[in-house]
């Protein structure tokens, strides 16, 4: 088969490998019809993921069809259509029983892509089958569900119920790139009263706008803190969620919110940030953080189902399977295509 494969720092390439086998009886092997790109793929590609290593078949967003599967697999059988999970689920370990699935002890958590060959491909060996995949409601498409893989449990378990978001709030989200807009999107599912997106690229808060933000606001601009006050009747927002991953943004969400309020981070971050406890310890605030665990996907697939999420709007460009390297450019080049999901179908 084909698939992209990682070769060090900067170098990836669509090469002929073996193809993948059920190796556990609780494995599948799925066809993928349809993959994505994520920025945690970029990171990988510039060397900030060192357990990447050269060979690594990337990717860990599908859709695909099951095409054999171990004795052990009883939720999905060769012929499903499946959602093919970032995360990956033993099942049995003391974090999967409570739902934690990113952090599964057992094998699991974020593997594809990662620690074992990912989606990228024509074909993907997915563990713990029963598990990481969720078969697909008949009326939703392929391109509708591939978002729930990452971004969409992302916003919404990092995010929103992380941030404990609640009906007539005000939400600050820092950063509008894919999870920042996952954030914004499900954040309207609890009718907060004001959403305010804050980003650096024009482009993206108007992708903001276009999600449900009901106010943007340039950092570029002066004063941004005294801006987001004055539109918050001087308090500072209940929720602001950080969608970045540097220490500035964090620090900026620090200073949004109200008293009594919460931060949610999202992003992931390569460098200490600066937590002001001087100025916090006194404004009764809750900082959270997280990986997705995606115990969200089944309330996903049903409110796309029920056509209460319009998940279809996050992507920007089509390609087929084969035009990976064309569709890795342009969604390394988002400042200039205005990329936000790049997706790749099975002709
Ligand atoms: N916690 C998790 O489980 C999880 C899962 C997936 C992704 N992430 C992380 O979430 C973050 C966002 O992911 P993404 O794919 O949307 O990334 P992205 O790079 O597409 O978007 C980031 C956005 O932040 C904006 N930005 C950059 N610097 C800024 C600044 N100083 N002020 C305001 N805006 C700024 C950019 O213009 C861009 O629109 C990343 O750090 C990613 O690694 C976390
Ligand atoms: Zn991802
Ligand atoms: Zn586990």
């Amino acid at each position: 088969m084909r698939a992209v494969v990682y070769h060090g720092p900067g170098k990836k390439s669509w090469d002929e490998v073996e193809d993948p086998a059920v190796q556990e009886d609780t494995d599948a092997v799925v066809r993928v019809d349809t993959v994505t790109i994520c920025g945690t793929d970029l990171h990988i590609l510039k060397g900030d993921v060192p357990a990447v290593t050269d060979g690594r078949v990337l990717g860990h967003e599908a859709v695909g069809t099951v095409t054999e599967v171990g004795s052990g697999v009883k939720n999905v059988l060769p012929g499903d259509r499946v959602l093919v999970s970032c995360i990956s689920a033993c099942g049995r370990c003391r974090f999967c029983r409570e739902s934690r699935y990113g952090q599964c002890l057992g094998g699991g958590g974020w593997i594809l892509g990662h620690r074992i060959d990912g989606t990228q491909a024509e074909l993907v060996r997915v563990p713990f089958a029963d598990n990481s995949t969720y078969p697909i409601p008949e009326q939703v498409t392929d391109e509708q569900v591939l978002m729930i893989a990452d971004i969409l449990p992302t916003g919404y378990e990092v995010g929103v119920l992380n941030g404990g978001v609640r009906p007539g709030d005000t939400v600050a989200v820092v950063g509008a790139g894919p999870i920042g807009l996952a954030a914004i999107l499900t954040a309207k599912l609890f009718s907060p009263s004001q959403v305010i997106a804050i980003d650096l690229a024009d482009s993206r808060l108007e992708a903001a706008r276009r999600f449900g933000a009901d106010l943007t606001v340039n950092n570029r601009e002066p004063d941004p803190v005294a801006r987001i006050h004055e539109l918050t009747g001087g308090l500072g927002v209940d929720v602001a969620m950080e969608a970045v991953g540097v220490p500035d943004t964090f620090t900026l969400c620090t200073r949004l919110v109200r008293p009594g309020g919460r931060i949610a981070n999202i992003g992931v971050h390569g460098t200490p940030a600066t937590l002001d406890l001087q100025d916090l310890w006194i404004k009764d605030i809750t900082i959270t953080t997280g990986l997705v665990d995606t115990y969200s996907t089944p309330t996903l697939l049903r409110l796309l189902a029920a056509g209460q999420l319009d998940a279809a709007r996050f992507v920007t460009h089509r390609f087929a399977l084969d035009e990976m390297m064309a569709a890795y450019d342009t969604f390394a080049r988002a400042n200039e295509t205005s990329a936000l999901k790049v997706v790749l179908s099975r002709g």
